[in-house]
Protein backbone atom coordinates (compact mmCIF):
# COMPACT_ATOMS: atom_id res chain seq x y z
CA UNK A 1 0.00 0.00 0.00
CA UNK A 2 2.70 2.30 -0.94
CA UNK A 3 2.53 4.74 -3.78
CA UNK A 4 0.12 7.57 -4.48
CA UNK A 5 -0.63 7.66 -8.38
CA UNK A 6 -1.97 10.50 -9.59
CA UNK A 7 -6.16 10.31 -10.12
CA UNK A 8 -8.66 11.95 -11.70
CA UNK A 9 -10.09 13.97 -8.48
CA UNK A 10 -13.29 15.91 -8.21
CA UNK A 11 -15.83 13.30 -9.94
CA UNK A 12 -19.40 15.08 -9.50
CA UNK A 13 -22.43 13.58 -7.96
CA UNK A 14 -23.84 12.29 -11.38
CA UNK A 15 -27.73 11.82 -11.73
CA UNK A 16 -29.14 8.35 -11.77
CA UNK A 17 -29.67 6.06 -14.54
CA UNK A 18 -32.77 4.71 -14.66
CA UNK A 19 -32.66 1.33 -16.08
CA UNK A 20 -34.66 -1.95 -14.90
CA UNK A 21 -32.82 -4.00 -17.73
CA UNK A 22 -31.46 -7.29 -15.21
CA UNK A 23 -28.73 -8.12 -18.22
CA UNK A 24 -25.35 -7.50 -17.51
CA UNK A 25 -24.87 -5.86 -21.00
CA UNK A 26 -27.23 -3.25 -19.85
CA UNK A 27 -25.60 0.27 -19.12
CA UNK A 28 -24.18 0.92 -15.77
CA UNK A 29 -23.46 4.01 -14.36
CA UNK A 30 -21.58 4.63 -10.49
CA UNK A 31 -25.35 5.33 -9.45
CA UNK A 32 -27.37 3.06 -11.75
CA UNK A 33 -27.98 0.67 -8.84
CA UNK A 34 -31.07 4.01 -8.01
CA UNK A 35 -32.77 2.13 -10.17
CA UNK A 36 -33.22 -1.30 -8.14
CA UNK A 37 -34.57 -2.38 -5.24
CA UNK A 38 -32.08 -1.83 -2.11
CA UNK A 39 -31.70 -4.45 0.31
CA UNK A 40 -31.00 -2.54 3.50
CA UNK A 41 -32.12 0.58 2.30
CA UNK A 42 -30.96 3.40 4.75
CA UNK A 43 -34.04 5.95 4.89
CA UNK A 44 -32.40 9.25 5.46
CA UNK A 45 -34.90 11.74 6.48
CA UNK A 46 -33.17 15.08 5.30
CA UNK A 47 -32.40 14.82 1.59
CA UNK A 48 -30.66 18.04 0.99
CA UNK A 49 -28.38 16.85 3.74
CA UNK A 50 -27.83 13.89 1.76
CA UNK A 51 -27.66 14.95 -1.40
CA UNK A 52 -24.93 17.52 0.10
CA UNK A 53 -22.54 15.37 1.58
CA UNK A 54 -22.64 12.69 -1.31
CA UNK A 55 -21.41 15.84 -3.22
CA UNK A 56 -18.47 16.54 -1.11
CA UNK A 57 -17.74 12.84 -0.91
CA UNK A 58 -17.67 12.16 -4.59
CA UNK A 59 -15.12 15.64 -4.49
CA UNK A 60 -12.87 14.89 -2.05
CA UNK A 61 -9.81 12.73 -2.72
CA UNK A 62 -9.55 8.58 -2.73
CA UNK A 63 -8.38 6.48 -0.32
CA UNK A 64 -6.59 4.03 -2.30
CA UNK A 65 -5.50 3.85 -5.74
CA UNK A 66 -6.35 1.93 -8.56
CA UNK A 67 -2.69 0.86 -8.48
CA UNK A 68 -3.04 -0.83 -5.12
CA UNK A 69 -6.58 -2.16 -6.31
CA UNK A 70 -4.57 -3.78 -9.68
CA UNK A 71 -1.74 -5.46 -7.58
CA UNK A 72 -4.17 -7.10 -4.84
CA UNK A 73 -6.15 -8.13 -7.43
CA UNK A 74 -2.97 -10.02 -9.25
CA UNK A 75 -2.15 -11.75 -6.02
CA UNK A 76 -5.96 -13.00 -5.35
CA UNK A 77 -5.50 -14.54 -9.29
CA UNK A 78 -2.28 -16.10 -8.22
CA UNK A 79 -4.22 -17.80 -4.49
CA UNK A 80 -6.89 -18.89 -6.95
CA UNK A 81 -4.09 -20.79 -7.97
CA UNK A 82 -3.36 -22.05 -4.71
CA UNK A 83 0.08 -19.81 -5.02
CA UNK A 84 -1.40 -17.58 -1.78
CA UNK A 85 -3.23 -17.84 1.31
CA UNK A 86 -5.55 -14.85 2.04
CA UNK A 87 -6.43 -14.06 5.90
CA UNK A 88 -9.30 -11.17 6.03
CA UNK A 89 -10.01 -10.20 9.18
CA UNK A 90 -10.92 -7.30 11.83
CA UNK A 91 -14.20 -6.12 13.69
CA UNK A 92 -17.72 -6.80 12.89
CA UNK A 93 -18.15 -3.38 12.70
CA UNK A 94 -15.71 -0.63 12.99
CA UNK A 95 -16.43 2.97 15.44
CA UNK A 96 -15.28 5.94 15.09
CA UNK A 97 -14.00 6.28 18.68
CA UNK A 98 -11.84 3.38 18.36
CA UNK A 99 -10.41 5.11 15.85
CA UNK A 100 -7.23 5.49 18.26
CA UNK A 101 -3.39 4.58 17.74
CA UNK A 102 -3.29 1.30 20.09
CA UNK A 103 -6.26 -0.20 19.03
CA UNK A 104 -5.10 0.25 15.12
CA UNK A 105 -1.64 -1.18 15.88
CA UNK A 106 -3.05 -4.17 17.92
CA UNK A 107 -5.20 -4.80 15.05
CA UNK A 108 -2.40 -4.12 12.63
CA UNK A 109 0.13 -6.92 14.78
CA UNK A 110 -2.27 -9.56 15.24
CA UNK A 111 -3.20 -10.08 11.59
CA UNK A 112 0.66 -10.14 11.57
CA UNK A 113 1.25 -12.77 13.88
CA UNK A 114 -1.59 -14.69 12.29
CA UNK A 115 -0.11 -14.50 8.87
CA UNK A 116 3.27 -15.55 10.22
CA UNK A 117 2.15 -18.62 11.76
CA UNK A 118 0.44 -19.44 8.58
CA UNK A 119 3.30 -19.01 6.72
CA UNK A 120 5.28 -21.12 8.48
CA UNK A 121 1.64 -23.69 8.22
CA UNK A 122 1.04 -23.64 4.85
CA UNK A 123 4.42 -22.94 3.05
CA UNK A 124 2.87 -19.72 0.97
CA UNK A 125 2.98 -16.22 0.89
CA UNK A 126 0.10 -14.63 2.45
CA UNK A 127 -2.25 -11.85 1.70
CA UNK A 128 -3.45 -9.92 4.51
CA UNK A 129 -6.36 -7.74 4.31
CA UNK A 130 -8.46 -5.62 7.25
CA UNK A 131 -11.87 -5.37 8.00
CA UNK A 132 -10.91 -1.89 8.36
CA UNK A 133 -10.53 1.94 7.25
CA UNK A 134 -14.23 1.56 5.99
CA UNK A 135 -16.25 -1.22 7.72
CA UNK A 136 -18.20 1.23 9.33
CA UNK A 137 -21.75 -0.13 7.78
CA UNK A 138 -23.94 -3.39 9.19
CA UNK A 139 -26.99 -4.78 7.86
CA UNK A 140 -29.54 -5.74 10.21
CA UNK A 141 -32.11 -8.39 11.05
CA UNK A 142 -35.03 -5.53 11.62
CA UNK A 143 -34.66 -1.67 10.17
CA UNK A 144 -36.40 -1.01 13.82
CA UNK A 145 -35.71 -1.82 17.32
CA UNK A 146 -38.22 -1.91 20.35
CA UNK A 147 -37.04 -1.11 24.18
CA UNK A 148 -39.88 -1.06 26.65
CA UNK A 149 -42.58 0.43 23.86
CA UNK A 150 -40.14 2.52 22.06
CA UNK A 151 -39.85 1.67 18.44
CA UNK A 152 -36.60 3.38 16.81
CA UNK A 153 -34.33 2.73 14.20
CA UNK A 154 -32.01 0.08 14.41
CA UNK A 155 -28.42 0.81 14.53
CA UNK A 156 -26.70 0.37 11.29
CA UNK A 157 -23.07 1.19 12.37
CA UNK A 158 -21.85 4.28 12.72
CA UNK A 159 -21.58 5.40 8.69
CA UNK A 160 -25.36 5.79 9.67
CA UNK A 161 -26.35 6.80 13.02
CA UNK A 162 -24.95 6.54 16.74
CA UNK A 163 -25.94 3.20 18.65
CA UNK A 164 -27.55 5.11 22.01
CA UNK A 165 -31.21 3.94 22.31
CA UNK A 166 -32.90 7.34 22.19
CA UNK A 167 -34.27 8.93 19.14
CA UNK A 168 -31.20 11.73 18.06
CA UNK A 169 -28.78 8.75 17.64
CA UNK A 170 -30.69 6.58 16.28
CA UNK A 171 -31.84 9.37 13.50
CA UNK A 172 -29.77 8.20 10.13
CA UNK A 173 -27.40 11.29 9.75
CA UNK A 174 -25.77 11.92 6.27
CA UNK A 175 -23.07 13.88 7.68
CA UNK A 176 -21.21 10.64 9.30
CA UNK A 177 -20.79 9.08 5.56
CA UNK A 178 -18.14 11.99 5.51
CA UNK A 179 -17.20 11.38 9.39
CA UNK A 180 -16.40 8.09 8.20
CA UNK A 181 -14.82 8.89 5.29
CA UNK A 182 -12.12 11.32 7.57
CA UNK A 183 -11.44 8.31 10.00
CA UNK A 184 -10.95 5.93 7.10
CA UNK A 185 -8.45 8.48 5.78
CA UNK A 186 -6.65 9.23 9.19
CA UNK A 187 -6.98 5.08 9.94
CA UNK A 188 -5.39 4.06 6.45
CA UNK A 189 -2.60 7.14 6.68
CA UNK A 190 -1.17 6.05 10.27
CA UNK A 191 -1.26 2.16 8.46
CA UNK A 192 0.70 3.25 5.83
CA UNK A 193 2.91 4.98 8.15
CA UNK A 194 3.62 2.67 10.33
CA UNK A 195 4.60 0.18 7.80
CA UNK A 196 7.09 2.56 5.74
CA UNK A 197 8.85 3.05 8.85
CA UNK A 198 9.25 -0.40 9.33
CA UNK A 199 6.81 -1.52 12.03
CA UNK A 200 6.37 -5.17 10.38
CA UNK A 201 10.12 -5.41 9.14
CA UNK A 202 10.27 -9.26 8.90
CA UNK A 203 13.92 -9.10 9.24
CA UNK A 204 13.56 -8.14 13.40
CA UNK A 205 10.83 -10.18 15.06
CA UNK A 206 12.04 -9.55 17.95
CA UNK A 207 11.31 -5.72 18.02
CA UNK A 208 7.97 -5.70 17.26
CA UNK A 209 6.35 -8.97 19.46
CA UNK A 210 7.55 -9.38 22.74
CA UNK A 211 6.08 -6.93 24.86
CA UNK A 212 3.04 -6.93 22.74
CA UNK A 213 2.79 -11.00 23.61
CA UNK A 214 3.91 -10.34 27.55
CA UNK A 215 1.16 -7.99 28.26
CA UNK A 216 -1.10 -9.96 25.98
CA UNK A 217 -1.36 -12.85 28.63
CA UNK A 218 -0.68 -15.33 25.92
CA UNK A 219 -0.46 -19.08 26.93
CA UNK A 220 3.35 -20.32 27.44
CA UNK A 221 3.56 -22.90 25.43
CA UNK A 222 2.20 -20.70 22.35
CA UNK A 223 4.29 -17.85 23.21
CA UNK A 224 7.40 -20.20 22.97
CA UNK A 225 5.60 -22.22 19.82
CA UNK A 226 5.73 -18.86 18.66
CA UNK A 227 9.10 -17.17 19.19
CA UNK A 228 10.19 -20.38 17.81
CA UNK A 229 8.66 -20.19 14.63
CA UNK A 230 9.58 -16.35 14.29
CA UNK A 231 13.24 -17.11 15.01
CA UNK A 232 13.41 -19.76 12.53
CA UNK A 233 11.72 -17.26 10.06
CA UNK A 234 14.45 -14.30 10.47
CA UNK A 235 17.23 -16.75 10.52
CA UNK A 236 16.02 -17.99 6.92
CA UNK A 237 16.11 -14.68 5.94
CA UNK A 238 19.27 -13.81 6.88
CA UNK A 239 20.72 -17.46 5.05
CA UNK A 240 18.89 -16.07 2.00
CA UNK A 241 20.19 -12.49 1.88
CA UNK A 242 23.50 -14.18 2.44
CA UNK A 243 23.17 -16.11 -0.28
CA UNK A 244 22.33 -12.81 -2.08
CA UNK A 245 18.25 -14.02 -3.39
CA UNK A 246 16.60 -11.58 -4.88
CA UNK A 247 13.57 -12.68 -3.58
CA UNK A 248 14.24 -11.22 0.00
CA UNK A 249 13.27 -8.06 -0.52
CA UNK A 250 9.40 -9.26 -1.41
CA UNK A 251 9.34 -12.07 1.00
CA UNK A 252 9.99 -9.43 3.89
CA UNK A 253 8.40 -6.70 2.32
CA UNK A 254 4.99 -6.44 4.30
CA UNK A 255 1.43 -5.33 2.48
CA UNK A 256 -1.70 -4.89 3.84
CA UNK A 257 -5.01 -4.91 1.46
CA UNK A 258 -8.21 -2.64 3.49
CA UNK A 259 -11.88 -4.25 2.98
CA UNK A 260 -15.17 -3.22 4.02
CA UNK A 261 -18.75 -4.46 3.67
CA UNK A 262 -19.75 -2.27 0.51
CA UNK A 263 -23.76 -2.09 2.06
CA UNK A 264 -24.14 2.03 1.87
CA UNK A 265 -24.56 2.62 -1.59
CA UNK A 266 -24.40 6.18 -1.38
CA UNK A 267 -20.56 5.62 0.20
CA UNK A 268 -19.32 3.52 -2.16
CA UNK A 269 -20.78 5.27 -4.73
CA UNK A 270 -19.46 9.03 -4.55
CA UNK A 271 -16.19 7.36 -3.92
CA UNK A 272 -16.04 5.30 -7.52
CA UNK A 273 -13.81 6.98 -9.99
CA UNK A 274 -12.11 6.85 -13.62
CA UNK A 275 -8.57 7.03 -13.94
CA UNK A 276 -6.29 8.35 -16.51
CA UNK A 277 -4.98 6.37 -18.99
CA UNK A 278 -7.28 3.68 -17.29
CA UNK A 279 -10.44 1.52 -18.13
CA UNK A 280 -13.47 1.00 -16.31
CA UNK A 281 -14.57 2.57 -13.08
CA UNK A 282 -12.40 2.11 -9.42
CA UNK A 283 -14.09 2.42 -5.74
CA UNK A 284 -11.23 4.06 -4.43
CA UNK A 285 -12.11 3.51 -0.98
CA UNK A 286 -11.13 0.66 -0.38
CA UNK A 287 -9.03 -2.47 -2.44
CA UNK A 288 -11.58 -5.43 -1.39
CA UNK A 289 -15.37 -4.75 -0.96
CA UNK A 290 -17.80 -7.58 0.12
CA UNK A 291 -20.95 -8.05 -0.60
CA UNK A 292 -23.11 -9.29 2.52
CA UNK A 293 -25.48 -12.43 2.50
CA UNK A 294 -28.50 -10.04 3.10
CA UNK A 295 -27.83 -8.20 -0.45
CA UNK A 296 -26.87 -10.48 -2.79
CA UNK A 297 -29.98 -10.25 -4.62
CA UNK A 298 -29.12 -10.99 -8.39
CA UNK A 299 -31.73 -8.34 -9.75
CA UNK A 300 -30.79 -6.37 -6.56
CA UNK A 301 -29.23 -2.43 -6.55
CA UNK A 302 -26.01 -4.15 -4.27
CA UNK A 303 -25.22 -6.57 -7.72
CA UNK A 304 -26.31 -3.51 -10.41
CA UNK A 305 -23.58 -1.82 -8.41
CA UNK A 306 -20.70 -3.84 -8.23
CA UNK A 307 -20.77 -5.34 -11.27
CA UNK A 308 -19.32 -2.31 -12.67
CA UNK A 309 -16.57 -1.34 -11.01
CA UNK A 310 -12.78 -3.14 -11.80
CA UNK A 311 -12.05 -4.06 -8.36
CA UNK A 312 -11.83 -7.78 -7.13
CA UNK A 313 -15.44 -8.16 -5.17
CA UNK A 314 -16.02 -10.78 -2.15
CA UNK A 315 -19.78 -12.41 -1.68
CA UNK A 316 -20.66 -13.81 1.35
CA UNK A 317 -22.93 -17.07 0.86
CA UNK A 318 -24.85 -18.99 3.50
CA UNK A 319 -26.34 -22.07 4.18
CA UNK A 320 -29.64 -21.14 2.21
CA UNK A 321 -27.56 -20.11 -1.25
CA UNK A 322 -28.65 -22.15 -4.42
CA UNK A 323 -25.50 -22.81 -5.73
CA UNK A 324 -27.18 -22.03 -9.57
CA UNK A 325 -28.12 -18.48 -8.39
CA UNK A 326 -24.16 -18.45 -7.02
CA UNK A 327 -23.24 -18.87 -10.63
CA UNK A 328 -25.32 -16.51 -12.01
CA UNK A 329 -24.45 -14.11 -9.83
CA UNK A 330 -20.81 -14.66 -10.29
CA UNK A 331 -21.40 -14.29 -14.27
CA UNK A 332 -23.07 -11.06 -13.66
CA UNK A 333 -20.18 -9.88 -11.28
CA UNK A 334 -17.22 -11.17 -13.32
CA UNK A 335 -18.80 -11.83 -16.98
CA UNK A 336 -15.52 -12.27 -18.64
CA UNK A 337 -14.05 -14.83 -16.05
CA UNK A 338 -11.17 -13.12 -15.18
CA UNK A 339 -8.79 -13.68 -12.75
CA UNK A 340 -8.54 -12.24 -9.48
CA UNK A 341 -11.51 -10.55 -9.57
CA UNK A 342 -14.02 -13.30 -7.85
CA UNK A 343 -13.64 -14.17 -3.72
CA UNK A 344 -16.26 -16.51 -2.49
CA UNK A 345 -16.74 -16.66 1.34
CA UNK A 346 -18.59 -19.63 2.69
CA UNK A 347 -20.37 -19.15 5.87
CA UNK A 348 -22.49 -21.55 6.43
CA UNK A 349 -22.50 -22.50 10.31
CA UNK A 350 -20.53 -25.82 11.28
CA UNK A 351 -23.97 -27.19 11.92
CA UNK A 352 -25.03 -27.00 7.99
CA UNK A 353 -21.41 -26.75 5.97
CA UNK A 354 -20.62 -30.68 5.60
CA UNK A 355 -24.54 -31.01 3.73
CA UNK A 356 -24.54 -27.45 2.26
CA UNK A 357 -20.90 -26.71 1.07
CA UNK A 358 -19.75 -29.95 -0.90
CA UNK A 359 -22.76 -29.66 -3.66
CA UNK A 360 -21.80 -25.64 -3.72
CA UNK A 361 -18.12 -26.50 -4.49
CA UNK A 362 -19.15 -29.05 -6.81
CA UNK A 363 -21.41 -26.87 -9.15
CA UNK A 364 -18.94 -23.84 -9.41
CA UNK A 365 -16.09 -26.37 -9.58
CA UNK A 366 -18.21 -27.55 -12.69
CA UNK A 367 -19.11 -24.11 -14.24
CA UNK A 368 -15.17 -23.37 -14.71
CA UNK A 369 -15.92 -20.35 -12.79
CA UNK A 370 -12.68 -18.29 -11.80
CA UNK A 371 -12.87 -17.91 -7.66
CA UNK A 372 -10.82 -17.65 -4.88
CA UNK A 373 -12.73 -19.83 -2.23
CA UNK A 374 -12.66 -18.13 1.45
CA UNK A 375 -14.03 -19.70 4.91
CA UNK A 376 -15.82 -17.52 6.96
CA UNK A 377 -16.69 -19.85 9.86
CA UNK A 378 -17.78 -17.02 12.17
CA UNK A 379 -20.98 -15.80 10.58
CA UNK A 380 -23.19 -18.83 10.66
CA UNK A 381 -22.07 -20.13 14.22
CA UNK A 382 -23.61 -16.74 16.31
CA UNK A 383 -25.42 -17.97 19.16
CA UNK A 384 -27.72 -16.40 21.85
CA UNK A 385 -26.43 -16.20 25.27
CA UNK A 386 -27.32 -14.76 29.24
CA UNK A 387 -29.97 -15.23 30.93
CA UNK A 388 -32.29 -13.44 28.17
CA UNK A 389 -30.34 -14.58 25.35
CA UNK A 390 -29.69 -11.17 24.83
CA UNK A 391 -25.56 -11.18 24.44
CA UNK A 392 -24.09 -12.80 21.18
CA UNK A 393 -21.35 -15.03 21.41
CA UNK A 394 -19.86 -17.60 19.19
CA UNK A 395 -17.74 -21.01 20.54
CA UNK A 396 -14.26 -21.25 19.79
CA UNK A 397 -14.78 -25.16 19.28
CA UNK A 398 -18.07 -24.68 16.50
CA UNK A 399 -15.34 -21.74 14.41
CA UNK A 400 -12.58 -24.20 14.25
CA UNK A 401 -14.63 -26.96 13.32
CA UNK A 402 -16.52 -25.26 10.18
CA UNK A 403 -12.49 -24.03 9.31
CA UNK A 404 -11.82 -28.13 9.44
CA UNK A 405 -14.85 -29.23 7.64
CA UNK A 406 -14.26 -26.80 4.74
CA UNK A 407 -10.88 -27.39 4.54
CA UNK A 408 -12.13 -31.38 4.36
CA UNK A 409 -15.16 -30.72 1.77
CA UNK A 410 -12.26 -29.16 -0.64
CA UNK A 411 -10.26 -31.70 -0.59
CA UNK A 412 -13.05 -33.98 -1.38
CA UNK A 413 -14.55 -32.36 -4.28
CA UNK A 414 -10.78 -31.17 -5.67
CA UNK A 415 -11.38 -27.15 -5.32
CA UNK A 416 -8.71 -25.02 -3.35
CA UNK A 417 -9.48 -22.92 0.07
CA UNK A 418 -7.32 -20.15 -0.62
CA UNK A 419 -8.84 -18.28 2.52
CA UNK A 420 -9.78 -17.61 5.75
CA UNK A 421 -11.89 -14.57 7.24
CA UNK A 422 -12.76 -13.67 11.23
CA UNK A 423 -13.78 -11.22 12.97
CA UNK A 424 -10.81 -10.57 15.81
CA UNK A 425 -9.07 -7.74 17.47
CA UNK A 426 -5.87 -7.89 19.12
CA UNK A 427 -7.10 -6.95 22.22
CA UNK A 428 -8.12 -9.11 25.48
CA UNK A 429 -11.94 -8.85 25.26
CA UNK A 430 -14.17 -11.87 26.44
CA UNK A 431 -17.06 -11.99 23.76
CA UNK A 432 -16.46 -15.44 22.16
CA UNK A 433 -16.06 -18.58 24.78
CA UNK A 434 -13.37 -21.37 24.50
CA UNK A 435 -10.20 -21.74 23.17
CA UNK A 436 -7.16 -22.57 25.67
CA UNK A 437 -7.75 -19.13 27.55
CA UNK A 438 -11.20 -21.04 28.85
CA UNK A 439 -13.79 -17.89 28.84
CA UNK A 440 -17.19 -19.31 29.83
CA UNK A 441 -20.39 -17.69 29.11
CA UNK A 442 -20.13 -16.35 33.31
CA UNK A 443 -17.19 -14.59 31.33
CA UNK A 444 -18.96 -13.24 28.57
CA UNK A 445 -19.88 -9.59 30.73
CA UNK A 446 -16.14 -9.13 32.27
CA UNK A 447 -15.01 -7.24 28.54
CA UNK A 448 -17.28 -7.52 26.14
CA UNK A 449 -17.12 -4.53 23.94
CA UNK A 450 -18.11 -5.21 20.13
CA UNK A 451 -21.36 -3.27 18.99
CA UNK A 452 -22.20 -6.23 16.85
CA UNK A 453 -20.91 -9.60 16.21
CA UNK A 454 -18.92 -11.21 18.83
CA UNK A 455 -14.44 -11.12 18.07
CA UNK A 456 -12.12 -13.98 18.74
CA UNK A 457 -9.93 -11.79 21.15
CA UNK A 458 -5.85 -11.92 20.62
CA UNK A 459 -5.03 -15.32 22.33
CA UNK A 460 -7.93 -16.86 20.57
CA UNK A 461 -7.07 -15.51 16.75
CA UNK A 462 -3.24 -16.95 17.28
CA UNK A 463 -4.39 -20.08 18.71
CA UNK A 464 -7.01 -20.45 15.35
CA UNK A 465 -4.42 -19.68 13.29
CA UNK A 466 -1.91 -22.33 14.61
CA UNK A 467 -4.82 -24.89 14.55
CA UNK A 468 -5.38 -24.40 10.89
CA UNK A 469 -1.72 -23.62 10.05
CA UNK A 470 -1.84 -27.46 11.45
CA UNK A 471 -4.60 -28.81 9.95
CA UNK A 472 -3.55 -27.91 6.80
CA UNK A 473 -0.36 -29.39 7.15
CA UNK A 474 -1.94 -32.57 7.71
C1 LIG B 1 -20.25 -9.42 8.49
O1 LIG B 1 -19.29 -9.85 7.83
O2 LIG B 1 -20.12 -8.70 9.49
C2 LIG B 1 -21.61 -9.84 8.07
C3 LIG B 1 -22.68 -9.17 8.43
O3 LIG B 1 -21.58 -10.97 7.34
P1 LIG B 1 -22.72 -11.75 6.55
O4 LIG B 1 -23.17 -10.86 5.45
O5 LIG B 1 -22.00 -12.97 6.08
O6 LIG B 1 -23.82 -12.07 7.53
CO1 LIG C 1 -20.20 -9.58 11.72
Amino acid sequence: MTGFKGLKMGASHRPASHTDTPSSAAHWSPESWQARSVAQMIDYPDRDALDHSVAKLSALPPLVTSGEVERLTELIAQAQEGQRFLLQGGDCAETLDDCRPDKITAQLKILLQMSLVLVHGLKKPIIRIGRFAGQYAKPRSSTTESRGGTTLPSYFGDLVNASPFDAQSRRPDPERLLSAYHHAAVTLNFIRSLIDSGFADLHHPENWDLRFMEQAGLRPSLRAEYHNMTNQLAEALQFMEALGDGTVDELSRVEFFTSHEGLNLYYESAQTRQVPRKTGWWNLTTHLPWIGERTRGVDGAHIEYFRGIRNPVAVKIGADADPSEVVRLINVLNPDNEPGRTVLVTRMGAARAEKTLPPLLAHIADSRRRVLWVCDPMHGNTRASGADGSIKTRHFDDILSEVEMTIDAHARIGTNLGGMHLELTGEDVTECVGGSGGITEADLSSNYESLCDPRLNYQQALEMAFLVARRFGT
